[in-house]
């Protein structure tokens, strides 16, 4: 989704402002463009090609200026084309980026036009600008912050103006905003990732905040316009993150890197120094009796695997809800609910919404499961758990999946705990098996080249079906999402049972169907489900336990997995999928890190 960087720097900052757009492509976005003031004008370039090319436009026309503002844009209003291609300009005076959506533009637009503006783009940023134009008597800061004032809808905007050299303001609200001080001078940006090469201390803006940045001075000013101060946070990241190191793509980086990503988030907990500062007690959480928990993509599905967890172990009521729908349904509470916001960004629009929905109805035991501890989602709840998979910059989502797992399952074995149906010894079971489960993966990543030969086989294939039972069910359909994500082939997943119901008619000798198949009490009824698949002349893909006792027959291909792991078996099975769908997509040569249409940080409804 769309990224913004920008700032004032002491020597030319066209080199920082691309090196931070290069950091947020893994985003997602359509086009880019970069705007510097430079000898008294305020001079830009803009593509709907990838970031090194609008470097050597940048390069071309030698942009270079001290004060400058830059974008990647994945488009809501308006085609991908370069007119609407940030920065926005309105004459040559007022130059803007922006991020979210203007909801009232087009009342905006009609009294601007009234007023003589001319529109040259179809975006609602061109609002903004134009606005910030109007009410521009020689203060930028007082411009934007009247012009901000009569916005409604989500935004994180930088503006610059051609007269007023070593000055960008930054404003937020409903979309993130950080500021990044570095030695060589003050940025602002979507998030601290983009900043990582040119910033030591970060500040997060809140709800409502505008920033002045002037030389080197950084004020921040409330919706009210009084100067406040917000806290600084120190930064230190290591270079691997950035890195692809040996790898071909960040997703298989991320995918190997799950054992240690899932070993920290249970460190995080159980080691000698944990960082879960903001976990409730467990006597805070002795008084619920049903769960829900709101999700989109990837983190839906981790909810809807850990739903099987809380019955199981905490013997309390589970929902996993799809936050786009849930936040426009009547709400209708049986009353002491835990709402628990699952989300590797802590940012997604739906699942935010829908946790202050929630919240607007009362509820006030909320906890985020994030991936970024000064997330909005995090600020919003009551508690937080924050995951420890580091930043995840391919947009199928991996090792934040993992992570956001075992953070459910320690919430589920806490909870089953405080209401007596986890016993203290079995608690200490459960744990020394999530200790156990880092090796585990490294098994199931050493099954590497087993998987390649699958995905020889599949690579062609138009369509594939994934079929689980139980705790399996969201992980069939999390291998689904990851093959249609990356490699385009339509893919959908099933609860097996189901099969009959519908999804056999499709079953012919030119459909695979990948099954997960752990030893668990289902395992008799899925061989069942298979067999109707066998029967009808289905391409068998089957990752089963080592102990299942199934071996290979006809019209069947065998992965042997580990032996089962109990409860955690879903964390398991579910790389081995992931690998999977990124062989797939590796033969058939897509843009992996960055599939077309999609953005990872979706920061609008
Ligand atoms: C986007 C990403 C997915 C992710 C989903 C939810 O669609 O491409 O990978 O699962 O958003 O994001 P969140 O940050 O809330 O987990």
């Amino acid at each position: 989704m769309c990224g913004i960087v920008a700032g004032v720097a002491q020597r030319n900052i066209v080199p920082s402002l691309l090196e931070g757009l290069k950091r947020l492509e893994y985003r997602g976005y359509d086009s880019c463009g970069v705007a510097v003031l430079q000898r008294g004008e305020a001079r830009r370039v803009r593509t709907l090609s990838r970031v090194c090319t609008l470097e050597a436009d940048a390069r071309a026309i030698d942009l270079d200026g001290a004060t400058g503002i830059a974008h990647t844009r994945w488009a809501t209003h308006g085609m991908p084309v370069i007119d609407n291609a940030h920065p926005i300009f309105s004459g040559e005076l007022i130059a803007v980026v922006h991020n979210g959506i203007i909801e009232n533009h087009e009342q905006l637009r009609q009294s601007l036009r009234a007023k003589g503006y001319v529109f040259t783009s179809q975006t609602d940023t061109e609002v903004i600008a134009h606005l910030v134009h109007e009410h521009y008597c020689g203060d930028i800061l007082t411009a934007v912050h009247n012009a901000t004032r009569m916005l409604q809808g989500a935004y994180a905007i930088a503006v610059m103006c051609r007269d007023e050299p070593g000055r960008v303001i930054g404003a937020r609200q409903g979309s993130p905003l950080v500021v990044g001080i570095g030695k060589e001078g003050v940025f602002l940006a979507s998030d601290t990732f983009a900043l990582a090469g040119s910033a030591e201390r970060f500040i997060y803006l809140e709800e409502g905040d505008l920033v002045d940045i002037e030389g080197k001075d950084v004020k921040i000013l409330d919706k009210e316009g009084q100067a406040v101060t917000r806290r600084e946070i120190a930064f230190v990241r290591h270079a691997s993150d950035a890195e692809l190191g040996a790898y071909r793509h960040f997703m298989q980086k991320e995918i190997f890197e799950q054992p240690v990503a899932v070993a920290r988030t249970i460190a995080s907990v159980t080691g000698r120094e944990t960082h879960q500062a903001g976990m409730p007690k467990p006597e805070e959480l002795a008084e619920v009796t049903n769960v829900v928990m709101l999700g989109c993509g990837t983190s839906h599905y981790a909810a809807l695997t850990a739903c099987g967890w809380f019955e199981h172990f905490a013997n309390v009521a589970a929902r996993a809800e799809i936050s786009s729908e849930y936040r426009y349904r009547d709400y209708v509470s049986p009353g002491n609910t835990l709402v628990v916001a699952v989300s590797q960004s802590g940012e997604t629009a739906d699942t935010l919404a829908a946790l202050r929905y929630t919240q607007s109805m009362g509820e006030q035991r909320t906890l985020a499961i994030c991936n970024v501890a000064a997330s909005a989602m995090v600020r919003q709840c009551r508690w937080s758990f924050i995951t420890e998979a580091g930043p995840e910059v391919g947009v199928a989502s991996t090792k934040a999946f993992t992570t956001q797992l075992v953070a459910l399952f320690m919430l589920a074995i806490q909870m089953g705990k405080q209401r007596g149906h986890v016993s203290e010894s079995e608690a200490e079971s459960y744990m020394r098996q999530l200790t156990a489960l880092p090796d585990a993966m490294r098994n199931v990543l050493a099954r590497e080249p087993e998987i390649m030969a699958w995905a020889e086989a599949l690579y062609q294939s138009d369509h594939a079906l994934f079929l689980g039972r139980g705790t399996h069910y969201p992980i069939a359909l999390e291998g689904a999402l990851k093959l249609k994500e990356i490699s385009y082939i339509h893919a959908e997943g099933y609860p097996a049972g189901e099969l009959k119901h519908g999804p056999l008619a499709l079953v012919t000798d030119a459909m695979p169907v990948i099954v997960t198949a752990p030893n668990d009490a289902l395992l008799h009824k899925l061989k069942s489900n298979m067999e109707e698949v066998r029967a009808r002349g289905g391409r068998l893909f089957v990752l089963a336990d080592s102990d299942t006792g199934l071996t290979v027959e006809s019209g069947m291909r065998l992965i042997h997995m580990p032996a089962w792991f109990g409860a955690l078996s879903p964390v398991l099975h579910v790389v081995a999928l992931q690998l999977l769908a990124y062989h797939v997509a590796c033969l058939r040569g897509t843009d992996i890190d960055k599939p077309r249409n999609l953005a990872k940080s979706v920061t609008v409804e």
